[in-house]
């Protein structure tokens, strides 16, 4: 994982994207950054300033809209950062479940069929899952309890992806948690500051990303 942006380059993309498609995604991402940072700060096996700089610029694809997972993918991959550019694309993608249909969603036939062969080409890294985790924790106003992020989501998009698939996705990102709780030591919600205020101060609607 070394053909990464630096924290600056992405704060540059970060910002770049927001100015293009402002949105509550923009603060999501800081704080998936930030929990990504807390976390890696305490894993043997991650390095804490990579992890910040791919929680910024995971969603970045979101700079023109919809879509995000492969524009992301493609943006960073042109920019020559292919370890950044595949955290776009694995970060929705917990356990390789794809939750959702294929015929409903934005995307060419061509580019359907990248995210599927590159979901069966790739072994995920520490990395991958961490910003999967982290995905899952980061709203727009803090860290969330990620039972609560994900019910959220569930919500707003029903009807739009098969339940047995979402629980699936759902039970891969309690999988990668506990990975993660044992390579800490620790409750990774002891690293997320204001969790508990976020969580229980939350309303729906209030996610958009
Ligand atoms: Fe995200």
């Amino acid at each position: 994982m070394d053909r990464l942006p630096s924290i600056e380059q992405a704060e540059a993309y970060l910002s770049e994207a927001g100015r293009l498609n402002p949105g509550k995604w923009v603060d999501h991402s800081g704080y998936v950054a930030r929990a990504a940072q807390a976390i890696g700060r305490e894993h043997p096996d991650i390095d804490a300033g990579k992890a910040y700089a791919l929680g910024l610029i995971h969603d970045v694809g979101r700079r023109v809209g919809m879509r995000h997972i492969v524009e992301g993918y493609k943006l960073l991959n042109e920019e020559g950062f292919p370890d950044a550019a595949r955290i776009c694309l694995t970060h929705s993608f917990p356990g390789k479940v794809v939750a959702f249909d294929f015929p409903k969603w934005d995307c060419s036939e061509g580019e359907c069929t990248l995210v599927r062969n590159f979901l069966s080409e790739t072994d995920y890294n520490a990395y991958d899952r961490l910003l999967q985790l982290g995905d899952a924790l980061g709203t727009a106003a803090g860290y969330c309890l990620m039972e609560k992020r994900m019910i959220d989501a569930a919500i707003r998009h029903a009807g739009e992806w098969d339940a047995s698939q979402q629980f699936a996705k759902w039970t891969a990102t309690f999988s990668i948690k506990e990975e993660m709780e044992k390579a800490i030591g620790c409750s990774i919600y002891q690293l997320l500051p204001g969790v508990v205020e976020t969580t229980f101060e939350f309303s729906p609607g209030r996610i958009d990303s």
